[in-house]
């Protein structure tokens, strides 16, 4: 059994909320320590320039609490925001999307955007994706190395999501550039400030409001086009609406899926053995695979509620108006959910993990899109690059909020 990380602070010392403990070497042990001996925990919240301190949050660090808080969407609401700190006023108008409503406006809304997302769509999107999958990996392939996390797992996604949402190729560029402002956030080297990140939202939302305006004057074949006309017991989608899903489309399926790839890549260079035993049955170990890695990357690490009543949450008083964050990170190498949760490991079955949701109304929109692009990624590779590897340390973002890596060097013996 690999052995569970430690950590030398006692419990109180904790504190999820500062900014520093995201850089500490040891935050798998700050974790397991929460999930053996605090379970619900609170803490103060950090201070971020231009934003008042809020009142601070509930921790909820094991795999069934995680699953209990995102199901019972009338006590645990997201309406008062999703993120732990409040979002300014002026800010809430462009991120103020379905993830941070409730019902009955988000299942409005979502039975409204579905209309992009159905089994159909996205299965129609299947050759995009392989077929930009293999151009992206076939352009590298000369190279024999390259930055593993921008040539490669970053183009896919925001390719596709870019495709779908039907922004032109030479826009693609500024949608990476933004959503990395946008969730970049605390990390020094994006520099983001409360204007810099207002700056990115407007920038997007006017973007939005012109591509979903020409698109209702005549519309095309994608995402958009179907969104701006979609009709849900007679109403429509505003421009503004739109413009708010647009935003949460970009920054949501842009940089979790690269996150996803990007572990990915790394934990099949660490963990030999799994990967000879993934290439050597690619198609009937895929779906097992798959949820390993994102599983293992939790690309999102955690997602605020609220609570709308006084609640016992594992034998702590929560009270009516208090924010409760989930901790999908945690929830992930939950030992009472995961045998053995730091084994990397292909085939583990069952795997019910949390990385795309706890299995409520805001579950993942795009994980059906996910899976198919992680799949058409790690094809192109094994079957172009079969020797490709990691080579030296991943250079982490800084952030409580996205399990991301900036910057990677990966190595391969180039094809003839
Ligand atoms: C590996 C990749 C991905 C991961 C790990 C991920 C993770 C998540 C998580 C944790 C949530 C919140 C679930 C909850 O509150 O219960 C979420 C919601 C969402 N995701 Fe993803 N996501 C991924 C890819 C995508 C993609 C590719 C798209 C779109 C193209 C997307 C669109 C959305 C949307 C729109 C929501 C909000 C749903 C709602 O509020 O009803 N995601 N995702």
């Amino acid at each position: 059994m690999t052995p569970i990380p430690t950590t030398e602070l006692s419990v109180d010392d904790i504190q999820l909320g500062q900014f520093e403990t995201w850089a500490r070497p040891d935050r798998e042990g700050l974790f397991a320590k929460l999930r053996a001996e605090r379970p619900v925990s609170f803490h103060e919240e950090g201070e971020f320039p231009g934003v008042p301190k809020g009142p601070g949050f509930w921790s909820a660090v094991r795999y069934e609490d995680v699953v209990r808080v995102s199901r019972d969407s009338e006590t645990f609401i997201s309406g008062k925001g999703s993120n732990i700190g409040d979002l300014p006023v002026e800010l809430l108008e462009f991120f103020g999307s379905m993830i941070n409503m409730d019902a009955p406006r988000h299942t409005k809304l979502r039975k409204l955007v579905n209309r992009g997302f159905t089994p159909r769509v996205i299965t129609s999107l299947e050759e995009t994706v392989r077929s930009t999958a293999h151009r992206i990996v076939r352009d590298v392939a000369p190279k024999g190395s390259c930055d593993f996390v921008e040539e490669i797992a970053a183009a896919l996604p925001l390719k596709i999501i870019c495709d779908m949402m039907g922004i032109p190729e030479e826009d693609n560029r500024r949608m990476f550039e933004l959503s990395n402002i946008i969730l970049g956030i605390g990390d020094p080297e994006f520099g983001v400030t409360i204007d810099s990140l207002m700056g990115a939202a407007i920038e997007l939302s006017q973007y939005a409001q012109a591509l979903g305006e020409a698109r209702l004057a005549s519309p095309k074949e994608d995402i958009t086009s179907v969104l701006m006309s979609a009709d849900v017991d007679g109403e429509r989608l505003a421009p503004s609406e739109f413009a708010s899903f647009f935003i949460l489309l970009v920054v949501a399926g842009n940089e979790t899926t690269r996150n996803a790839i990007s572990h990915g890549m790394k934990a099949l260079t660490d963990f030999p053995d799994q990967r000879a035993k993934w290439q050597a049955d690619f198609e009937g170990i895929s779906p097992t695979a798959i949820e390993e890695i994102v599983r293992w990357a939790t690309p999102v690490i955690h997602f605020r509620r609220t609570a709308t009543r006084d609640v016992e949450l594992a034998g702590t008083k929560i009270r009516e108006g208090e924010k409760v964050v989930v901790w999908y990170n945690s929830a992930n190498r939950d030992e009472r959910a995961f045998p053995d949760p730091y084994r990397f490991d292909v085939m583990r079955t069952p795997n019910d993990h949390v990385g795309y949701g706890g299995g409520g109304a805001h579950f993942c929109l795009g994980a059906n899109l996910a899976r198919r692009e992680i799949k058409a990624m790690f094809d192109e590779l094994f079957r172009t690059l079969p020797d490709i590897r990691i080579v030296g340390e991943p250079d982490k973002l800084f952030s409580a909020f996205i399990h991301g890596i900036k910057r990677m060097r990966a190595e391969w013996t180039p094809p003839r």
